[in-house]
């Protein structure tokens, strides 16, 4: 019998904490009209002191997971797409899952830069079909806004934070992720780094000093590649599920830049209300930017069950891709289960697992050495 990988589940965060153009005027050399006019944006949000990107992880999980009636007991496995994980070890996703209580789930982060969303999606898409999983969360989580150099105008005025998940269950019935494309070239890398940290590059003061722990980017060489590969991936995806462009109903692309949008929608030849498009209040959120825009096309009225999206992002690496989905909505269920209330009991379970971790400890760790 034939599996299929539905999107049955959404759900985003985001800080509550507003930087406006405004507010960047005081900060460094620009101005609301600049900022607007070459990017679309007028606002973005960042992260207090409380907040990373695991915590935003965590509130649009446990959103998804609600909408799409799942418990957090029967997910299989949690892929968190991120750029600005909370360590470079561990996982952010392994922080998510005790914070949820998926007890039964694998949890790997994935970096594709801005793409990582898309990739996340057909990895999970493949997990499913292959019937390896039953139920995925798929996650795209950002505070990159604790890796802006606020002192580089190029950077600054167009990063924000967020977080937005989807959940993803097997299913006969035909539909879900149809299609998806990943790509990437390794000799554009330098046009988007975050340099140090890494192996190659340890912190250490000169590293510091020299501002290479802070997003650095050539603006221009990525508008032009942006501007050639969402048109060509979102031709690619349709194309690979044997469907025209005429057959698809919405485009939700990588929020980076209205501009990039608007000539992407252009040479497609797509009206821009088939476009869906939020940047003017979030930036760009990297992974996010796709699930939050979808979640708010939604509850717009925009989305709906038989409708066909095209994601389709490009980012850091270099990377781009698409997915092509049929949109389902959530699965019929027999009774109604809530994540969010689940989540004192897993903080109860998480605090019994370290404390038990210490006794195991105390009482047979001389005996292991
Ligand atoms: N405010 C005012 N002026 C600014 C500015 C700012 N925030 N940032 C750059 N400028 C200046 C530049 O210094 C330059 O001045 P000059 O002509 O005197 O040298 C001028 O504006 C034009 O710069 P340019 O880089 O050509 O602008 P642009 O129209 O390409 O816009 C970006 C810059 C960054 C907005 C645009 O290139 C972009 O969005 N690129 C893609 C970035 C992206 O999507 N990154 C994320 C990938 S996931």
């Amino acid at each position: 019998m034939a599996r299929y990988a539905h999107i049955t589940g959404w759900g985003m965060a985001i800080p509550e904490r507003i930087l406006t153009n405004f507010d960047l005027e005081k900060m460094v050399e620009t101005s609301n009209e600049w900022i607007v006019s070459r990017t679309g944006i007028s606002e973005r949000r960042i992260a207090d002191d409380s907040e990373s990107s695991a915590s935003l992880a965590v509130q649009a999980a446990l959103k998804a997971l609600e909408v799409a009636n799942v418990h957090p007991l029967d997910v299989d496995l949690i892929i968190v797409a991120t750029s600005s994980p909370e360590h470079i070890f561990p996982a952010t996703a392994c922080i998510v899952q005790d914070q949820i209580g998926a007890k039964r789930a694998g949890a790997f982060d994935l970096l594709a830069a801005c793409s990582g969303f898309i990739f996340a999606l057909d990895q999970a898409s493949s997990a499913i079909r292959s019937g390896s999983v039953n139920t995925v969360l798929v996650i795209g989580a950002e505070t990159l806004s604790r890796f802006v150099d606020w002192a580089d105008r190029n950077t600054c005025i167009l990063f924000g934070d967020g977080a937005g998940a989807f959940v993803l269950q097997a299913s006969e019935e035909p539909g879900g992720v149809l299609s998806a494309v990943m790509r990437s070239d390794g000799s554009g890398a330098e046009l988007l780094t975050l340099a140090a940290g890494g192996s190659k590059l340890p912190a250490s003061l000169t590293t510091v000093q020299n501002g290479q722990h802070y997003i650095r980017m050539n603006g221009r060489e990525v508008f032009r590649f942006a501007t050639r590969v969402m048109t060509q991936s979102t031709l690619e995806v349709i194309q690979k599920a044997n469907l025209s462009l005429q057959d698809i109903q919405y485009i939700i692309p990588h929020q980076a830049n209205q501009r990039i949008i608007e000539t992407a929608a252009k040479n497609l030849n797509l009206p821009p209300e088939k476009i869906i498009s939020n940047i003017q209040r979030y930036g760009n959120t990297s992974t996010a930017s796709i699930p939050i825009a979808t979640c708010e096309a939604i509850q717009e009225g925009k989305l709906k069950a038989g409708d066909r999206v095209v994601f389709v992002a490009f980012g850091g690496g270099l990377t781009w891709g698409a997915a092509l989905v049929q949109w389902s909505g959530p699965l019929p269920a027999k009774k109604r289960v809530y994540p969010r209330r689940y989540r004192w009991f897993a903080r109860l379970r998480s605090r019994l697992l370290r404390l038990w971790r210490r006794l195991e400890g105390l009482l047979w760790g001389k005996q292991a050495g």
